[in-house]
């Protein structure tokens, strides 16, 4: 039986731990993979794309476990009622190639996302950092959020969308939330948000170069973690901020961020740190005060196999509430792949059926 996590069970799991303290423990969990960066096996993601949008395949192994991603990015989809992006994926065996559990990785992807930006801001923001212009108030905003105001002390927020009943969302979410002394602020364009923020987190979704930020609205110190520009000919800077002198940029993995990342739009012989090297210290995430950095993420498979691994040990400590997928035979004899599907096994294959829609439970 295969260990199954759908939307209702990584909502509990949320619940449990609380979203802030989740994305915390994710972070540390990315972090420590990002520490033995040599033992994973890496590569660019398989992206196949469409007119409208794209579906990619991310795959990674430390040689014990083996996990792959399916996400989608189609920012289109919401006037159609439907998220832009959806994720789910698969941690596997690597001994026996089996797969131990299928998961969703929507909700989980934007839990991973937000940790992934908290920590490479914790090594490349500055240490007084207290606000944050939020640009993109979707789906991925509210946790975006909550890790910036857990993790690293951030205490305003200045949000700016083109469409402002998102800008409406994010503040009624937050405003439940009751973020401990978060003050939160709408404004009215990008550039009146970015004015004076000590971290920009741009977050928004285009099938196109869009020009989120221009060089005028670069102040020194910044810190700018740019998120949705994550495929070839989807970006949200400026090409100049890239090339502002003394610009430090991290990247999670180099091949992958020079195809869909900001980096994109340079040289392939721009300069870029991998963020293994900062946790590894053989790299500074930032100079000093008056450094811009920026952390151009595009999502790399092993921040998913982090989160896959993570949430299984959460989803295991709980055998009552256990759910697994019928997906891999059980034989007695394993030879006899057929005893499931000839004439003696039609019976129980019948009774089988309801249950292999619904999931079982242990
Ligand atoms: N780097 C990563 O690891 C990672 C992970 C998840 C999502 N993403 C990317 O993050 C982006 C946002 O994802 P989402 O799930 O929140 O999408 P979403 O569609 O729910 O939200 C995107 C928001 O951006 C707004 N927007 C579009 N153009 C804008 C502009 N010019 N100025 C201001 N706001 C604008 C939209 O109105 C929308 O509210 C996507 O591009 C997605 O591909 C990246």
């Amino acid at each position: 039986m295969v260990d199954f996590i759908g939307i209702e069970r990584v909502r509990q799991l949320v619940d449990q731990a609380g979203a802030a303290r989740l994305i915390e423990d994710l972070a540390t969990e990315i972090a420590a993979d990002f520490a033995r960066w040599g033992e994973f096996d890496k590569s660019a993601r398989h992206a196949s794309h469409s007119a409208v949008g794209v579906i990619e395949l991310m795959p990674t192994s430390d040689g014990r476990l083996y996990s792959f991603k399916y996400v989608n990015g189609h920012p289109k989809n919401t006037a159609e009622g439907l998220l832009t992006v959806t994720a789910f994926g698969v941690l596997a065996d690597v001994a026996t190639g089996y797969p131990l559990l299928l998961s969703e990785l929507t909700v989980t992807t934007a839990l991973r996302t937000a940790a992934m930006s908290a920590l490479a801001a914790r090594y490349m923001a500055r240490r007084d950092s207290r606000s944050m212009a939020l640009i993109g108030n979707g789906a991925q905003s509210e946790f975006q959020a909550i890790a910036f105001h857990h993790m690293l002390g951030v205490r305003e927020l200045r949000l700016y969308d083109v469409d402002p009943a998102a800008t409406a969302k994010l503040e009624r979410n937050l405003a439940a939330l009751r973020l401990e002394g978060l003050v939160v602020r709408r404004c009215a364009s990008t550039a009146e948000a970015v004015r004076g923020a000590d971290i920009v987190t741009t977050v928004t979704a285009d099938k196109r170069n869009a020009v989120i930020l221009e060089p005028s609205m670069i102040e020194p110190g910044m810190h700018l973690n740019a998120i949705g520009g994550d495929c070839p000919g989807k970006t949200e800077l400026h090409p100049d901020i890239l090339r502002r002198p003394g610009l430090r940029v991290v990247v999670e993995y180099a091949p992958q961020s020079r195809i869909e990342g900001e980096v994109q739009q340079m040289p392939a012989d721009y300069p870029v740190i991998e963020f293994n090297e900062l946790v590894a210290g053989r790299a500074a995430g930032r100079a000093d005060a008056t450094e811009v950095t920026l952390f151009d993420s595009v999502g790399f498979a092993l921040e998913d196999f982090s989160a896959l691994r993570y949430l299984h040990r959460l989803h295991r400590a709980q055998p009552g509430l256990h759910e697994h997928v019928d997906l891999v035979p059980a034989l007695a004899d394993p030879k006899n792949l057929f005893s499931l599907i000839g004439p003696a096994a039609r019976v129980a294959a019948q009774e089988r059926r309801p249950r292999l829609a619904a999931g079982t439970r242990s």
